[in-house]
């Protein structure tokens, strides 16, 4: 399915994807009207190769997208890569980025600089997201983001490429029990807990159709969780996936956060 087609049927959000063609398709889509910046929500992404100068990065993001700001902005993974004097990740023989010894930290300091322009550093995150369904369920990190204010964003809802949750059996039997299908099972775990996801498809028919509501009791969404405390799968990669995960949230984020 084309960018074009998911923005003028159901996606307003647009992941981090800085692809040139999505900018030519924006500048297009803007200039037929079809819809407009302030209808989109933007997200771009602090590569970890660039950890040492995320307003670079930020810069880059926008230059490539043809946009002069975003809606939000990430650290992607607390990790730093080296880099060459273009900020493209050094890559091994294996063609695996090549970690730098750098503090991952930083990013998070200069992020917040950025934000605040210098004068302060007492920014708590708006958005955390991290992979999350009911194999990881990340109970201790959700519950630490509600009591900060911060906002969990569940990237990975269906297990990833291929969707292999849909397959597990607790998520049959809920399929079973409120007449819906294992992707609305899996999506209202999210959004009746108060949390946001990234969807993603590339099917025009799943795209249009949208997903139903569905009226978990507190005692399913407990069960749903359960099954990640019992038998816990991660299906991003564990080189990933080392150290907490920590993003930040961009300044036009505040205006439509969740209670
Ligand atoms: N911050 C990070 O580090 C990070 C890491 C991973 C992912 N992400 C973000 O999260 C987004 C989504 O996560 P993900 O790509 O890992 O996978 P996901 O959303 O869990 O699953 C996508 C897979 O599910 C299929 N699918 C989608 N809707 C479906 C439906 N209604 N019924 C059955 N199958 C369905 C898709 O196939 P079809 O295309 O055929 O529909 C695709 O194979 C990514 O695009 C990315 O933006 C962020």
């Amino acid at each position: 399915m084309s960018f074009e087609s998911a923005l003028s049927i159901k996606f307003k959000l647009n992941n981090g994807i800085v692809a040139p063609a999505i900018a030519l398709a924006l500048a297009e889509l803007f200039f037929e009207g079809v819809v407009k910046r302030e209808d989109l929500f933007i997200t771009t992404k602090v590569w970890p190769s660039m950890w040492n100068n995320p307003p670079r990065s930020v810069d880059e993001s926008l230059k490539r997208l043809g946009l002069d700001y975003v809606d939000l902005v990430l650290q992607h993974f607390p990790l730093t890569f080296k880099a060459d004097d273009n900020g493209n990740s050094l890559m091994d023989d294996d063609g695996q980025p090549i970690f730098d010894d750098g503090d991952y930290l930083i990013t998070w300091k200069k992020l917040i600089e950025l934000y605040k322009n210098g004068d302060k550093t007492d920014v708590v995150p708006l958005v955390n997201q991290v992979e999350l369904h009911p194999s990881l369920p990340q109970v201790e990190l959700v519950n630490f983001g509600k009591s900060k204010g911060i906002i969990t964003e569940a990237y990975s809802r269906l297990g990833s490429g291929g969707a292999p949750l849909l397959k597990l059996p607790i998520i049959q039997t809920m399929t079973e029990k409120y007449g819906v299908s294992g992707a609305d099972i899996l999506i209202n775990y999210h959004v009746k807990s108060g949390r946001l996801i990234v969807p993603r498809s590339l099917n025009v028919e799943r795209v249009t159709n949208g997903y139903k509501s569905v009226d978990f009791s507190a005692e399913d969404l407990k069960t749903l969780d359960q099954e990640g405390i019992d038998h816990p799968k991660r299906y991003m990669s564990l080189r990933f996936a080392k150290v907490l995960t920590l993003n930040t949230g961009a300044r036009r984020f505040l205006s439509i956060r969740i209670g």
